[in-house]
């Protein structure tokens, strides 16, 4: 039994999953000094005109407010996709709004989109000194809250404006099933002018638009045709899932958790399914991210072998503790 197993099961799952995360967060940066500067295992992968350290990064919605990168590349993640950071500030839904369902090792969020605001995670930003054999930094924008649906245009062209000049790729989603509406954005007629606008002012950093689970295959495969026809960088699949189908975890468990998105090893299956639906269809052209539910070597190389480039995970690295980074790079050399 591994040290964060024995904190993980007598310590952390007795907390408040949101305040487990804040206080693992906060003791991930507070070793950084004494992370070794040990390269973690992998070899480089260029992809997007950017030479990534490793395969693996980070999920969104980890470090909302790019407080953390450093610490995080040091435990072995060759990228860290900060964010969802919104044009406005926004505090997100009312807590508790993360929850774990351990028997499915799947873990249930409806945070909303807490964050900072582009201009503060901007500033934040400008004022980080990068260091060589750090992590690539992707950055993750969403559409704020209270601006309606049809304002979404400007709101995600502010954030890309002052985060893209910090930002070595940018994500746009539209995914999250957390703020209403946000998904049907998805559809073609309403993407197309998002990612237009952003690319504008983008200034050459690739754009990446990261999609749900939850898309009949039909929109997947539009969504393809529209990212290769408007030269996006990639694509980014996928977010969690709203479906709560075949869990473990029981009916009345899942019933008390309540809306949001899940995430985990309940996902893996259809975001593998995504990921080699999405490769069939843009051919070797975009850059192609698999995320959902990876947790062993295996689930990674089978994202690899259906195409992906590169790799996220988030659920996993709070179920396995600080060395899943490590173990999964290790055994994929
Ligand atoms: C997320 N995810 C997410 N994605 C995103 O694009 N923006 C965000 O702000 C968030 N926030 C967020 C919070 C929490 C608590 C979780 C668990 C997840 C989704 C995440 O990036 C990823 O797409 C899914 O979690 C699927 O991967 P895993 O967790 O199964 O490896």
């Amino acid at each position: 039994m591994s040290l964060y197993s024995t904190l993980f099961d007598h310590g952390l799952t007795r907390l408040d999953a949101e305040k487990a995360h804040r206080l693992g967060f906060r003791a991930v940066r507070a070793a950084r000094p004494a992370l070794a500067r040990r390269r973690a295992p992998g070899a480089p992968v260029t992809a997007m005109g950017l030479t990534f350290p490793n395969v693996l990064g980070l999920a969104a919605g980890f470090d909302k407010n790019a407080v953390g990168i450093a610490a995080l590349g040091a435990l072995g993640f060759g990228h860290v996709e900060v964010g969802t950071v919104t044009g406005e500030p926004q505090p997100g839904n009312d807590k508790p709004r993360l929850f774990r369902l351990p028997a499915d090792r799947a873990v249930v969020n409806r945070m909303g989109f807490n964050n900072d605001g582009a201009e503060v995670v901007a500033a934040r930003l400008a004022a980080r000194r990068r260091r060589d054999g750090g992590p690539v930094l992707g950055v993750n924008i969403g559409r704020t809250k209270v601006v309606p649906e049809d304002a979404a245009v400007g709101d995600y062209e502010k954030s890309a404006r002052l985060l893209a000049p910090h930002a070595d790729y940018l994500v746009i989603n539209v995914s999250s099933p957390n703020t209403p509406g946000l998904r049907n954005l998805q559809a073609v007629e309403k993407l197309e002018p998002i990612l237009r606008a952003v690319q504008d002012v983008a200034g050459g950093v690739p754009l990446l638009v990261k999609i749900a689970p939850d898309l009949p295959d039909d929109d997947v495969i539009a969504v393809a045709d529209l990212a290769t026809a408007i030269g996006l960088a990639g694509i980014v699949a996928t977010n969690t899932t709203i479906s709560r189908e075949g869990l473990a975890s029981s009916p009345a468990q899942v019933a008390a958790v309540g809306a949001g998105g899940l995430s985990g090893r309940p996902l893996a299956a259809r975001s593998l399914e995504v990921l080699r639906l999405l490769r069939s269809r843009v051919g070797d052209g975009l850059t192609l991210i698999g995320v959902g539910g990876i947790t062993t070597v295996e689930d990674a190389q089978a994202r690899i072998d259906a195409g992906a480039d590169l790799l996220q995970g988030y659920t996993a690295f709070v179920y396995e503790g600080p060395g899943w980074p490590r173990r999964i790079l290790k055994g994929l050399s």
